[in-house]
């Protein structure tokens, strides 16, 4: 079993399959820190910082940050208190370089990655989610409109803040989102499930079911449980 707060799992999978409110889900779960590298983005273009001002176009068009930036971001990040013994990382890695640096990461901390959990559902089904979900500004919990409802309709069901829908959920960056996993992320499949690294899940069902998918699959052990035997 993985011990409270010594989880090291990284998500893969499609724009809006459901990374960020199985990521929330799994990160509490462990007593880990849920690390999400759109989330950390989304903040500092807000705050106006450096990041920011540099990640805020790339985001809005649906492209990807460059690799060297989100490797320092993510670097500094794992670098810090809550997250030295274990995390949940959401959005990163996205392309190979991205996971050949994070290998590196890990092995110079002396971590071995529990697994890489791929989530995916059909592109219908991702649409679907992309279109009808609403963000809180203040504390970053998604909703959807129909699927996921706040209790009071727009309006945040832990800080009441009014919700918004993301910039990059337009339907025209949602096409260039998913062709970029397409071409960029979606190698990675291949890259953890080589290494014998890789856990599927299927997202298609409510999130209380994917949830209760993903916890019988995670390591027992640290080790990626071995098919046959599930
Ligand atoms: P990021 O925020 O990581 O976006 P993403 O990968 O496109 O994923 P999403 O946040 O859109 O979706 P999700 O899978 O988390 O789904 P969610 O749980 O919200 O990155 C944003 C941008 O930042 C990138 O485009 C890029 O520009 C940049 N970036 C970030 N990391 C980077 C990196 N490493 N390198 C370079 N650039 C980077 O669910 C979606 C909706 O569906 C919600 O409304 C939810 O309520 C609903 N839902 C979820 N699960 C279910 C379910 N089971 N049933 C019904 N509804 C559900």
């Amino acid at each position: 079993m993985i011990a409270l707060g010594q989880v090291k799992l990284v998500l893969l999978g499609p724009p809006g399959v459901g990374k960020g409110t199985q990521g929330a889900r799994v990160a509490a779960h462990f007593s880990a820190p849920h690390i999400s590298t759109g989330a950390m983005l989304r903040e500092a273009v807000d705050r106006g910082t450096p990041l920011g001002r540099k990640a805020k176009a790339i985001m809005e068009r649906g492209e990807l940050v460059p690799d060297d930036v989100m490797i320092g971001v993510v670097a500094e990040r794992l670098a810090q208190a809550d997250a030295r013994a274990g995390f949940v990382l959401d959005g990163f890695p996205r392309t190979v370089p991205q996971a050949e640096a994070l290998d590196r990461i890990a092995r110079e901390r002396g971590h071995h990655l529990d697994g890489a959990l791929l989530i995916d559902a059909p592109v219908e089904t991702i649409v679907a989610r992309l279109a009808g979900r609403r963000t809180c500004p203040r504390c970053s919990r998604n909703y959807h409109v129909s699927m996921e409802p706040p209790r009071r309709e727009g309006v945040c069901d832990a800080d009441g803040a009014a919700l918004v829908q993301r910039e990059d959920d337009r339907e025209e960056t949602i096409r260039e989102r998913l062709n970029l996993y397409c071409h960029k992320t979606a190698p990675l499949v291949a890259y953890y499930r080589g290494r014998h690294e890789l856990i599927e899940v299927a997202g298609d069902a409510s999130p209380d079911e994917v949830f209760a998918r993903i916890i019988t699959r995670l390591p027992e052990n640290g080790r990626v449980p071995d098919p046959a035997r599930l």
